[in-house]
């Protein structure tokens, strides 16, 4: 059985897709731990529902960001972590743990990438006026959102479509490639 370690910074959606296809048996793995750098994340009483350890860390009281992923490392090797899933995690993972999870770290993007890196891609597709965006699952590298891509799948921004409801759909997709893609790579 792989074990993921599920890192966030905010609501927890995409951990409880995941977690949720797991306990459908859909998923040969196991979610060991949740890190959080982010002390009000919804993702920690997600979690903690479902008796997931949850490790959070407070980024600003280390001096480097090697000091900083030094320890989560040390989390992740404590729990024999096998796959790193970003979800909604709001930080550049550094060269400590690509170092350390060598293609083993992917991250879910809520744009069809390489359109819209960085915060707010939602915003950016409205703002941009495109008619089709979508979500991105990817292989993590240095940069910010352009590992190598694994998984894509467009949505339609219809007439009249608000941030939100733009917002909304992306979700739904997310909830549903996340897995997919999670259960092939665990199964390789
Ligand atoms: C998702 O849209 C994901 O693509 C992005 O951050 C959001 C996290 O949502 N990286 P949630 O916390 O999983 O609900």
């Amino acid at each position: 059985m792989k074990k993921l370690a599920v890192f966030a910074s905010g609501n927890g959606s995409n951990f409880q897709a995941i977690f949720d296809s797991i306990k459908l048996g859909e998923i040969q793995a196991e979610i060991s731990v949740v890190i959080c750098d982010k002390t009000n994340a919804g993702v920690i009483e997600r979690a903690k529902s479902v008796n997931i350890p949850v490790v959070c860390f407070v980024p600003k009281e280390y001096t480097t960001k090697a000091d900083f992923e030094k320890e989560v490392l040390t989390v992740l090797q404590n729990h024999k972590i096998d796959y790193v899933i970003l979800a909604g995690y709001m930080r550049l993972i550094g060269e400590t743990l690509l170092g350390a999870y060598e293609n083993r770290i992917v991250n879910i993007h809520p744009s069809l990438l390489p359109a819209f890196p960085g915060k707010d891609a939602v915003g950016q597709a409205f703002q941009a006026g495109v008619k089709v965006t979508g979500v991105t699952v990817h292989f993590v590298d240095a940069g910010m959102d352009t590992g190598p891509i694994i998984a894509q799948k467009a949505i339609e921004i219809e007439a009249g479509d608000t941030i939100e409801a733009i917002a909304d759909k992306i979700h739904k997709v997310e909830h549903m490639l996340y897995p997919k893609v999670i259960k092939k790579l665990v199964s390789k």
